[in-house]
């Protein structure tokens, strides 16, 4: 079942991307980030791996398609499919799955852009802006390894 949790400010994101580190930190976990530009999908991103202890500065993939984060508890994948043309867009939903597996952390923003070629199991997080600092996060989950790990958010 979705829930859905309510971060009044960049403190409240921080406690629950703390959460979220520790709950994905023992397993891995392939992520889904949605929502509109700027309601913070690489923010969220930025403050997991800080509580991973990623060491590289983490910045927005954008026109790089991926970022590799290695220095941290587990290593990060960075996805962002909004300015990938089409034919890049192929190349890469084919490779998405490989994401998945093993004891990795993969984020992907503009996971729409996927054309359903998403592994099956899988976190999704909507992020919505209400105001300047007040954001809500939607959890949903598909399969046992990421039903197991949002329970162990523990809200
Ligand atoms: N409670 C909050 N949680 C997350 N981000 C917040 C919050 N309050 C303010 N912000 C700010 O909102 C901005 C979100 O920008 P961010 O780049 O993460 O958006 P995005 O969803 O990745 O957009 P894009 O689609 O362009 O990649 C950041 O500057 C962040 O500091
Ligand atoms: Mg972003």
């Amino acid at each position: 079942m979705p829930f859905s949790v309510l971060c009044n400010n960049i403190e409240d994101t921080e406690k629950l991307s703390e959460k979220f580190a520790k709950a994905v930190c023992d397993n891995g976990a392939f992520v889904c980030l949605f929502g509109d530009v700027g309601a913070g999908k690489t923010a969220f991103t930025k403050l997991v791996c800080k509580y991973l202890k990623v060491k590289e500065k983490v910045t927005s993939p954008s026109f790089v398609i991926i970022n590799e984060y290695k220095s941290g508890i587990i290593p990060v994948y960075h996805f962002d499919l909004y300015r990938l043309e089409k034919e890049g867009i192929s190349t890469i939903i084919n490779e998405l799955d490989e994401y998945s597996e093993g004891r990795i952390l993969t984020f992907v923003e503009w996971a729409e852009f996927s054309q359903n070629n998403l592994p099956f199991d899988r976190i999704e997080i909507q992020i919505n802006y209400i105001d300047e600092t007040k954001r809500e996060f939607i959890f949903t989950s598909f399969g046992d390894k990421s039903n197991n790990t949002l329970k162990r958010l523990g809200l």
